[in-house]
């Protein structure tokens, strides 16, 4: 079955909700459209086991986990991709299944996430944060580009940047977490507090709030290179910087959910999708992250910069539930 972007989200929108007696493997897939409907399609080819994929953006799905987490009657087996934080949380509300992949065949910051949570999720892909710019449409209003974070909240930018929401996706959440983990608490409300200002409209995910930039619609946005870079063409010029004060970055995560019904397709599911073999078909047909086995290519993306100027970024303090509240509270009490 192949659906279009459209399609797909439809799909989102009519199967959210998943309930017990359905005999196929559910997987809420946080990544973008295009990767989940791959993975779904790809998947059922391989192993002929049923499979239904939901797109949703990280704290969409963190949410509707944790809403269904009592209620034996909605069922999700396997979450794959979406920002690690959110996984994490999950994690440490108790709503995940131990999972030890038996590929041992990956990169440290993928074990690493494993360690991190106990043995409860594995780093699928990597990929870092920035500033997405329309240099044709800041051209046309003879306006510069931004250089550092703290740029984005030059009034010279009014209305010019679209992002996503913080609660729903992991992108914009990354963001905000970047933002705190760099500025102190004065300095980041003022930050902050002048983006927002700035900003035309949000968007749930990260990835769409690239769309209407690659149109035309607004000059900026936040969000991981990989998918800015996947958009990006002759008619579409994006521009990738790598602000002066350093970036965030994700690892991408897949767990299993506690309450499934189909342990051994969930973890055959997420085996399948550590294989470099379907690492890299993703990398070559559709998503450009830095994916975690050992031998998969390098995303071309992610090749050539040597100097990536990331933060030491601490995916333990901005997974946990304080920090997250926090952070979501921050953004909500300034005002746009
Ligand atoms: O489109 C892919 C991607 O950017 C992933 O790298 C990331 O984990 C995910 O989307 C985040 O999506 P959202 O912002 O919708 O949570």
């Amino acid at each position: 079955m192949k659906l279009s972007y459209y399609g797909l989200f439809f799909l989102y929108l009519s199967n959210t909700t998943v309930y017990a007696d359905q005999q196929s493997l559910q997987v809420i897939c946080s990544a973008k459209p295009k990767t989940c409907q791959w993975l779904q399609d790809s998947f059922i080819e391989k192993y002929n086991i049923p499979t239904n994929i939901v797109r949703m953006s990280s704290g969409e799905a963190l949410s509707i986990i944790e809403q269904n987490s009592a209620n034996p009657d909605v069922i999700y087996d396997v979450w794959w991709g979406g920002t690690g934080d959110t996984h994490l949380k999950a994690i440490g509300n108790g709503f995940m299944h131990k999972f030890s992949p038996k590929n041992n065949n990956l990169l440290g910051w993928s074990t690493y996430l494993s360690d991190l949570s106990d043995g409860h999720t594995v780093g699928i892909y990597a990929g870092m944060l920035g500033i997405i710019a329309n240099e044709k449409v800041l051209a046309a209003q003879n306006i510069d580009l931004p250089s550092c974070w703290s740029d984005l909240g030059d009034p010279k930018y009014r209305g010019q940047i679209i992002i996503a929401n913080p609660a729903t996706s992991g992108t914009a959440y990354t963001f905000l977490s970047t933002i705190f983990q760099i500025y102190d608490p004065f300095q980041r409300l003022q930050i902050l507090a002048e983006i927002k200002e700035n900003i035309l409209k949000t968007t749930t995910s990260g990835y769409a709030a690239l769309l209407p930039v690659a149109n035309g619609e607004a000059a900026l946005s936040v969000a991981f290179i990989h998918d800015a870079l996947s958009l990006a063409n002759k008619d579409s010029p994006l521009t990738i910087i790598i602000p002066c004060e350093g970036t965030g970055y994700e690892i991408g995560a897949a767990s299993i959910l506690k309450n499934t019904q189909h342990l051994k397709q969930a973890q055959q599911f997420i085996e399948y999708t550590l294989l470099a073999e379907t690492q890299n078909k993703l990398t070559r047909e559709i998503s450009l992250q830095i994916f975690s086995n050992v031998d998969a290519v390098m995303s071309p993306v992610y090749k050539n910069q040597d100097n990536l100027n990331v933060i030491n970024y601490n995916f333990r303090i901005y997974s946990s539930e304080r920090m997250r509240k926090k952070i979501l509270d921050t953004w909500d009490e300034l005002s746009n």
